[in-house]
């Protein structure tokens, strides 16, 4: 499937861009210090958490949902942890959830039945079953990420 590359230059940290990707919306959120700390202890609540699988395409398939394995690795020069992007479309019926910081859960909530997704977009409370998907995706230089 097509692949296409994102110039993500001007996505500051606390900001996020949606892109089209196979006719969906793609989150591409770069997160700032204080979101990286706080999505890292959200790990804590691991045994609560709906759906324990990362959901990611660039690693394993039975790869757990810690943040760690949410999130894409970061351009050189950048700390881990900096970049989450995934799929823009709620896992129950598929509406658009709303982010930057959207939700009871510091991240993103989807208003069509109330699901709530946290700061690397696991879902915590709310109809949907599984966490937002991470599509493939990765930095090919500095500022620039290839989905597909
Ligand atoms: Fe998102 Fe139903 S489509 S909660």
């Amino acid at each position: 499937l097509a692949s296409i590359r994102v110039d993500v230059a001007d996505v500051a940290p606390g900001t996020q861009l949606t892109v089209l990707w196979q006719g969906k919306p793609v989150f591409i959120r770069h997160r700032t210090g204080a979101e990286i700390q706080e999505a890292a202890a959200q790990d804590a609540d691991f045994d609560s958490f709906p759906d324990k699988n990362a959901r990611n395409d660039n690693i394993d398939a039975a790869a757990l949902a810690t943040d760690e394995n949410r999130t894409v690795p970061s351009p050189e020069g950048e700390g881990a942890g900096a970049w989450i992007v995934q799929m823009g479309v709620c896992t129950h019926l598929g509406c658009v959830p709303l982010g930057d910081g959207a939700g009871d859960f510091g991240g993103w909530f989807c208003p069509c039945h109330g699901s709530h997704y946290d700061l690397a977009g696991r879902i915590r409370k709310g109809p949907a079953p599984s966490n937002l998907p991470v599509p493939p995706a990765a930095f090919v230089d500095g500022t620039t990420i290839e989905l597909g």
